[in-house]
């Protein structure tokens, strides 16, 4: 026995331990069960109280550790832009104009605060959601994006292979680059995205196709009539750079924003196009560009199976509102018809719980997985995936949710309404 034990205040402790020990086996489970069995006719055993399973620690995938070192989606910005050339980097982080609403894409998520919720059992955690007929793991799409080239010049496949290794929604991926990884049993789920057609036999012949490919919805973005006007671009000189390193070329081998340049894309689209891509294809439409009540009602009318509320990431007209922003009054115009997926600096599992709560089914991340991919090619898009899904796990846990099913308008009360009381 040692020093210390046998001193009157080891005793005195050693005492009240014995105490405690037997007042926690009096009030014990344990106890009930083990009384039980001795009543029990013929000594028959009762099973034992299952106990209650506590959920393991969930750990989002390894990498090496230059990728482990990155804490979150912003910090990929920076590591992307040391590996590419200014011109890639502008291109990429580049808003419209005065960036007035690349701005309020990201600060929009500080106009909403969650009502946590506390003693719910939140032992089980669910991120998994229901999307025109897809079930999928998580709510993080791949929104579509026109040069992931320029991140890395194998950026379309490395970008498709990470989808699928993540499970996650790719929309718009080259379609040679799916049949190749489908050989390979490596092709991700998918959706074809177009800027639209001027005519019905091209938007016909598209869906038709892409039907064909194995795309699993038609995503048609409304909002790119013209090239949205770039201050960061127009100064740069394109050619040399992209010619030089081969990593995008446009016909002439350059492309040359001007300041006060008027770009057409598709100037002469309209909601016929909707009709014209239904006649050809049995898949469903998403619209991805919608920012009112009205242009969503128009969507459902015409037989939209499913709405974007974005501002392409704030890269056509600045001047309009951040996309959380304007998301309640869509999914408030859409009334539950069909689902509404949002996108525009969504870079946080907690984001994504707000916009959920908000009315959205799920979310769509352009820059963040294009930083990825320039930070560390494949594996950095699955990282930020990954790391973005475990922390919606983290945000659904704390915030008494559990699962994305269960966010609704109650999780969230906008900051203004939380200032109210204190600033009268
Ligand atoms: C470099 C770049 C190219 C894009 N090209 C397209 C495109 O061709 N079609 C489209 O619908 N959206 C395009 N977008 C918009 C994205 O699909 C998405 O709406 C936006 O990036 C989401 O905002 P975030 O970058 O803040 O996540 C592009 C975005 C970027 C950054």
């Amino acid at each position: 026995m040692s020093d210390v034990s046998r001193s009157p205040k080891a005793g005195r402790s050693r005492r009240s331990a014995v105490c405690q020990l037997a007042g926690l086996i009096a009030g014990s489970p344990l106890l009930e069960w083990s009384a039980q069995a001795a009543q029990a006719p013929g000594g028959a055993q009762p099973a034992a109280p299952a106990a209650p399973s506590r959920p393991g620690v969930i750990r989002p995938p390894a990498y090496r550790d230059a990728i482990m070192k990155v804490v979150n989606l912003h910090e990929f910005e920076e590591l992307a832009r040391k590996n590419v050339s200014e011109q890639a980097y502008n291109y990429i982080a580049a808003g419209a104009a005065d960036e007035l609403t690349l701005k309020a894409n990201r600060s929009a998520f500080g106009d909403y605060w969650v009502r946590r919720k506390v003693m719910v059992d939140v032992s089980r955690i669910d991120t998994t959601v229901e999307l025109l007929g897809q079930k999928l793991e998580h709510p993080i799409l791949l929104g579509p994006v026109g040069l992931r080239t320029l991140m890395n010049p194998d950026g379309e496949r490395m970008t498709a292979r990470a989808a699928a290794h993540t499970k996650s929604v790719m929309v718009g991926v080259q379609p040679a680059v799916v049949q190749e990884l489908a050989k390979q049993n490596q092709a991700p789920m998918w959706w074809a995205a177009t800027l639209g057609h001027s005519s019905e036999q091209d938007a016909a012949a598209w869906a038709r196709r892409s039907e064909e490919q194995g795309a699993s919805a038609l995503c048609v973005t409304v909002d790119y009539p013209y090239t949205g006007a770039r201050d960061r671009p127009s100064r740069d000189k394109w050619e040399s750079e992209f010619a030089r390193t081969r990593i995008y070329s446009t016909d002439g081998g350059s492309i040359q924003f001007q300041p006060g340049m008027l770009d057409p894309y598709s100037p002469d689209l309209t909601w016929t196009w909707i009709k014209w891509a239904r006649s050809a294809s049995k898949l469903p439409i998403v619209v991805k560009g919608v920012l009112t009540a009205e242009d969503a009602r128009l969507c459902v009318e015409h037989g939209a199976q499913a709405v974007v509320v974005s501002n392409h990431g704030a890269r056509t007209l600045d001047g309009t509102a951040g996309t959380l922003n304007v998301l309640a009054e869509v999914a408030d115009a859409v009334n539950g018809k069909v689902p509404v997926l949002v996108d525009g600096g969504v870079r946080r599992g907690g984001d994504i719980v707000k916009a959920v709560a908000l009315g959205a089914r799920a979310i769509l991340i352009g820059r963040p997985y294009l930083w990825g991919l320039g930070a560390f090619g494949q594996e950095g898009v699955q990282r930020v995936i990954e790391l973005m899904h475990g922390e919606l796990r983290t945000a659904l846990a704390l915030s008494g949710a559990g699962s994305l099913s269960a966010l609704n308008r109650s999780f969230i009360r906008p900051a203004w309404k939380a200032y109210k009381p204190v600033l009268g």
